[in-house]
């Protein structure tokens, strides 16, 4: 079980039932969920939804953000472009794990047409149960952030 927080939910046409379990299941868990839509299925463009969850969680309105498409790859490439923002694409929990505990990741983006929802819960939880181990990854992590200066 991880610490209570406010998480920032988002995604394409092509994973909005996804998102919605996921946002069951977190909101369960005692997370504050923010989900941003979309609520209908018409075919939209993934790089506002994934651009508009992103600003939540830059701009402190959200401690972290889930996202989501078809492949997880498009919205994740939009949410890196916010400043602030690092974003990984998961399709098994090692990584959803690694990418906090060493990248300080504060997004997480799931293809709903790559894994399955039981796989996608796992996912989820795997990434909000861990947290940052700073110390020699501090400094990695800076450095990624300091491209955004360059
Ligand atoms: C939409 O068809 C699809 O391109 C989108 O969900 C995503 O997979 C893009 O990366």
């Amino acid at each position: 079980m991880s610490t209570p927080k406010r998480i920032v939910l988002s995604s394409d046409h092509a994973a909005i039932d996804m998102r919605l379990a996921i946002a069951e299941h977190i909101a369960a868990q005692g997370h504050t969920v923010v989900d941003i839509g979309p609520v209908t299925p018409e075919s939209t463009h993934y790089p506002k939804h994934g651009e508009a969850a992103a600003r939540k969680v830059a701009g402190g309105e959200a401690d972290l953000g889930i996202i989501l498409c078809g492949t997880g790859q498009g919205i994740m490439m939009a949410a890196n472009k916010v400043p602030g923002i690092r974003c990984g694409v998961c399709s098994e929990t090692f990584s959803a794990r690694m990418i906090r505990q060493h990248n300080n990741a504060n997004m997480l983006s799931i293809g709903a047409r790559v894994v399955g929802d039981s796989l996608a819960m796992d996912i989820v939880d795997a990434f909000l149960s861990a947290e940052f181990e700073g110390g020699r990854h501090a400094m990695r992590v800076d450095m990624i952030m300091d491209i955004e200066t360059l």
